[in-house]
Order: C-alpha cells, then structure tokens, then sequence
C-alpha cells in the first residue's frame, strides 16, 4: 500500500462531477468478485439500473470468494496506473486506499442524498475517511448464520442447535447416520469465517472485540481461546473428506441437495438458495450461530479509484447516485441475501432471515454488541487479518495442538501489527 502512488490525478475531477448533471457518456469497469449463482444475479441487477440510466458498463469479476483473489488485481491495477473506475472493497481497506490518495471524494453526492441521515453510524464509520464518503455503501451481510436442511436434521430427530454442545452433540448423531454435519469448503477465508463464530460463541462479544478487534494479547492467548481452538478441532471431525478448496456456494448446494446437514456462511449464502428458488422456513432454516447476544458486520461497498476521463468520472458519479437509491437497496439486497445498507427501504420484500437480521442489527447497535468480522475485513484487514486467518487455516488442517495454535497466534498477531 505504501508503494501506490499518491500523484494519482482525477480526485479533484470527481468531486465537481459529482454534482454536475450528467453529460458525457457515463462509463464504468467495475472490479467486484461476485461470481457464483446468487451474486451474479444481484450484480446483473446494478448492471441493469446502469444501463437503464446510459451508463456503459465494463465488467471485471475476480473468481474467489471473500476478495482475497480480487484483492491482488486490484494492488496490480493501481501500481500500474491504470485503475478501474469502481472497485468493491471494504472495511479498513477503504481507509487505506483512501490515505493512500487513490479514492474519490463522494461528498457531493452524500450530501445531495442525505447519507448521514440514512445510514447507520456503524456503516457511516466504514465509508468515510477523514469526515468526508469515500465508498458507498451497498449493503450489510451477517457473518453468524447457520443455513440448515430441516429434513435432514429431522432424520436424527434434530432441530437447529442452539449452543454449541448442541451442535456437537447434533452433528454427533449425523455422523453416526452417515450424513455430513458440516458443509465446508476448506479455503483460508471460509476456515477464518467458522472461527470468528465459535470465537464469537464460546468467548462471548466482550471477548471477541478484546481478542479479534482490540488484539488484547492477554484475551488472544487465554484459557478461552484454547477452548475456541477446541470446538474448531470439533468441526474439523464434522466436515467431509473433500473440503479442501471447495468454494462456498458448493458446499450452500450441498446442504440445498441435502447432502449435508447444515453450513455456516455469512448470509451470501442465502443468495444461492433464493437463485435455486428455495424459501426459507420450508426448504431451508436460518439461525445465527449460538452466542449470547452478537451480529457479526460485514458491509460491501463500492469506492471510486481516480480516474481520468469525462465519461468515467461520468459514470463514477451515477453509480454512486444509484447503489444508495431506495428501489435499487431493495432489489439488490433481495438477491444478495443481504438486507439494506440504508435503514429506510420498505421491508415487504424481505423475508424472514433477512427481517431477523434487520432486527438483530437494531438491537446489537443499542447494546454495543456489533461486532465487525474479522474474516470479512470489517474488524482487521493487510497482515493482522492474514495473520488470524493463517493460524486459523493451518489448525483446521492439520492436527496442530489448541495451545500450540494459541502461541502461534500470540506471534503471528505480534508480529503482524
Ligand atoms: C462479501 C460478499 C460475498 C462473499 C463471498 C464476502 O466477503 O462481503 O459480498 O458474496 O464474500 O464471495
């Protein structure tokens, strides 16, 4: 990141054309890592409401869930001087490219459409560098959810587990019944994003803004944290034997198909099961993962990399107008799994899961119990984030002891910061 240039041009640019009416023709490459089933729809539904305002629309997807593939095209891009226009990132990494000089300034257009009164303080602290957006906001994903096959978990006379005893003593009973517990797609960031639950779930939310937002040392090499390294030695048992790399919504298709019983995945994953025209409650049950009282954030957004060029700048400008907009919160997150990043579109369209979510958010915010993900890149992002997400993948695939993951997690954290 330091090496990125900060004579990057174009940001003085943005920011007069953002409130400038439309005059050229509005272009965009857009670089986002929505590939599977569900995110494929949900982009074709920007790509739409782009194409439905004039705007030219330049697709470049990254295969990889979770960013890390997108993440080093993008560093390429920039070095080279040649970013795209429009770029999904998130979390610190906003900040970052923002300090680095390489974002736009979305005032103009924040002000226009009132953001600060729409968006949550929680998702404002995200997008805003130094007082001023620098990213918009498309929506806010729940980390913590288990997505469960009823009739599956029916065939040991089970229901969704509510504790994580619960939860082994039911995956217990399916590997007795040869079924698979745990659907898993064993890549770094899904392994990370198991543990961020059960650091959740065992530790409780103090416990995890100490260890996975604070990196109190004290908190990462506790006596609980050996025990998180415990229940993750569990899940190891209840994955199946072709885990390795599988990517995410395979392993949603195999708890679709009933091939497994339950998989835990931010609520992306509701967005295969809506593309597969499956409906929560009958085919499918949401339940966030046991803890207290947590909700894991994860909020997509999209910054606008300097750019020259009317047209870019152009088309910069509408998609920032049009990812905020109501109709296209609602339409977008229907797809996506996600609920709204704004707290004023319409809930009709919603269903369940994402009610609860909206709800479970409500409250989280009041009693300071929101938490940002950590594999998501909300809580960390750069080496402290790679460094939890390595210890955590090298434990899960290997017979490494929990207090020997717990040193090596003290060191790489140290090390990291
Ligand atoms: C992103 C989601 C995406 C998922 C799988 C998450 O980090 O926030 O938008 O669907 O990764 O790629």
């Amino acid at each position: 990141m330091t090496l990125i240039s900060k004579t990057l041009v174009g940001a003085l640019a943005l920011t007069t054309a953002l409130a400038a009416p439309l005059k050229a023709d509005p272009t965009a490459e857009v670089l986002h890592y929505w590939t599977s089933g569900g995110e494929a729809q949900a982009v074709k539904a920007l790509q739409e409401a782009f194409a439905a305002r004039g705007g030219s629309w330049v697709d470049a997807p990254v295969a990889g869930g979770g960013g890390d593939a997108q993440a080093a095209v993008l560093r390429a891009r920039v070095l080279a001087g040649d970013p795209p226009a429009a770029v999904q990132i998130k979390g610190p990494n906003i900040q970052e490219w923002a300090e680095a000089g390489a974002l736009g300034d979305l005032s103009a257009v924040a002000t226009a459409q009132n953001w600060d009164a729409v968006l949550p303080a929680a998702i404002q602290d995200i997008v805003k560098y130094e007082g001023n957006y620098v990213a918009v906001p498309v929506n806010v994903h729940r980390v913590d959810w288990i997505w469960a096959n009823p009739e599956v978990l029916a065939k040991v006379g089970a229901t969704v587990p509510t504790t994580w005893d619960e939860f082994n003593e039911t995956a217990d009973k399916l590997l007795a019944a040869g079924i698979i517990p745990l659907a898993h797609g064993g890549q770094p960031w899904q392994d990370a994003t198991v543990f961020e639950t059960v650091v959740l779930g065992i530790g409780g939310v103090d416990f995890y803004r100490k260890a996975l937002v604070e990196l109190d040392m004290d908190a990462l090499g506790s006596d609980t944290m050996v025990a998180v390294f415990d229940q993750m030695r569990k899940m190891r048992g209840y994955v199946d034997p072709d885990f390795p790399g599988r990517d995410w919504n395979l392993a949603t298709a195999m708890v679709m198909r009933g091939e497994a019983a339950m998989q835990i995945m931010g609520d992306w994953a509701k967005g295969e099961f809506a593309a597969a025209g499956k409906v929560p409650g009958v085919d499918y049950i949401c339940a966030s993962t046991p803890s207290e009282n947590g909700y894991l954030l994860n909020s997509d957004s999209f910054a606008m990399f300097n750019v020259s060029g009317e047209d870019n700048v152009e088309g910069q400008a509408l998609l920032a107008e049009l990812i905020l907009g109501t109709d296209f919160q609602e339409t977008f997150n229907v797809l996506k799994g996600s609920i709204p990043a704004r707290t004023d579109v319409p809930r009709d369209s919603f269903d369940d899961c994402a009610i609860k979510s909206m709800d479970d958010m409500v409250s989280a915010a009041e009693g300071n119990t929101l938490l940002g993900s950590m594999a998501h890149e909300i809580a960390q992002a750069g080496a402290v984030r790679g460094a939890f997400i390595d210890v955590a993948t090298a434990h899960f695939n290997s017979d490494m002891s929990s207090a020997d993951a717990v040193a090596q997690l003290v060191d790489a954290i140290k090390l990291a910061q």
